[in-house]
């Protein structure tokens, strides 16, 4: 494989773990002989200080000319009061570049030796925790017309169409396939009307996967399960808002946030991976960040590239290390473990 990656470092930890996660994308691409170039852009913060904008134009251009971008973090919370909330680089920049990527993958896998970090009694757990949550990322709250505030008043307007909603379940139910074949869909169908056409929707792509078991919750009800019995859930697919609060409530199962990688599609985009945690201002340049959330977005990406032995590869030098780990090692020195695994 030939192919240039876009990689934006951005704000607090993100430069850090996204150095550790290149390092490993190297040491595998030399292993499988791929030749990969990686250029650099500026986003967030780092790039209003840098450039004046939180997605300069340069970045923009980055991005669509490589195969894959490679995202760190995006925000400093104790600068927000320097620009209004719509001002701000989460909003400005990462919405911007999530345009086109309507499908948002965030697996959630507890690793056996991480089982004691589960917040979850081990009963509950017992059998292990894996499900893809599939997020729709284009939609909904985050972009719907109107939106704003007039004096008093704030209005923002959950739209979906039935394309949009097509679009993500075909996703849904493909990933459905390769897993366990089965996809929840999570709505609030009992009062919203984005959440009925949804369901509609769902029930005549299903149609098409008489192999994939389909069935429905209300989001509410969701949020319950997913701490009652989370072996349930093989593919759990909901929209943007949803999407965002039961993917942080799923990710604290995984013992860790930032064990949890992702990858946002869509077609005629470049895709983008990036690790589903934070900024983490608090611990940014002490080389206390765990990279290891970024280096499996690293394995989302080469899977994504058509790479899955390569991308096995790294999922299985994380295994190995999750499994080995012992005390407290540095950004750096995890990801020189982990670069080393893949190499050998
Ligand atoms: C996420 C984040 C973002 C979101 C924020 C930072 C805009 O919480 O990726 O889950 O709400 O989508
Ligand atoms: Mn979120």
């Amino acid at each position: 494989m030939d192919a240039q990656i876009a990689v934006l470092g951005g704000d607090g930890i993100g430069p850090e773990v996204t150095g550790e996660a290149v390092k490993v994308l190297q040491a595998v691409a030399q292993r499988f002989g791929h030749r990969l170039v990686f250029r650099y852009g500026l986003i967030g913060w780092a790039a209003v200080d840098g450039e004046g904008a939180a997605l300069p134009e340069s970045t923009i251009e980055l991005c669509r000319a490589s195969a894959a971008i490679l995202l760190g973090a995006v925000g400093l919370p104790a600068r927000d009061g320097s620009l209004p909330p719509s001002e701000r680089p989460e909003v400005k920049a990462l919405l911007a570049l999530r345009r086109g990527l309507y499908a948002n993958l965030r697996p959630v896998l507890l690793h056996p030796a991480l089982a004691a970090r589960c917040p979850l009694k081990a009963e509950v757990i017992a059998g292990g925790i894996d499900m893809l949550i599939v997020r729709e990322l284009n939609g909904g709250l985050y972009y719907g017309q109107p939106k704003g505030r007039t004096g008093d008043r704030a209005v923002d307007s959950m739209v979906y169409t039935v394309a949009e909603v097509e679009r993500i379940a075909v996703v849904a139910f493909e990933a459905a396939r390769l897993r366990r074949k089965q996809v929840c869909s999570v709505d609030k169908a009992n009062v919203l009307a984005t959440s009925q056409l949804w369901r509609e929707v769902m029930i005549n792509v299903a149609r098409r996967y008489p192999d994939v078991e389909l069935r429905h919750q209300y989001v509410d009800a969701c949020a319950m399960q997913i701490v009652q019995n989370p072996r349930q859930f093989d593919v759990l697919v909901t929209e943007n808002t949803f999407g965002d609060i039961l993917s942080d409530e799923a990710a604290v199962l995984a013992g860790s946030l930032g064990m949890l990688p992702s990858a946002s599609l869509g077609e005629g985009v470049t895709p983008l991976f990036e690790p589903v945690h934070g900024s983490a201002p608090d611990i940014a340049g002490q080389g206390k960040a765990d990279p290891t959330a970024t280096v499996l977005s690293v394995a989302m990406l080469l899977d994504h590239l058509g790479q899955g032995d390569a991308a096995a590869q790294v999922e299985a030098a994380v295994s190995a290390d999750l499994a080995t780990r012992a005390g407290t090692r540095s950004t750096s020195q995890v990801g020189d473990a982990l670069a080393a695994a893949v190499s050998s």
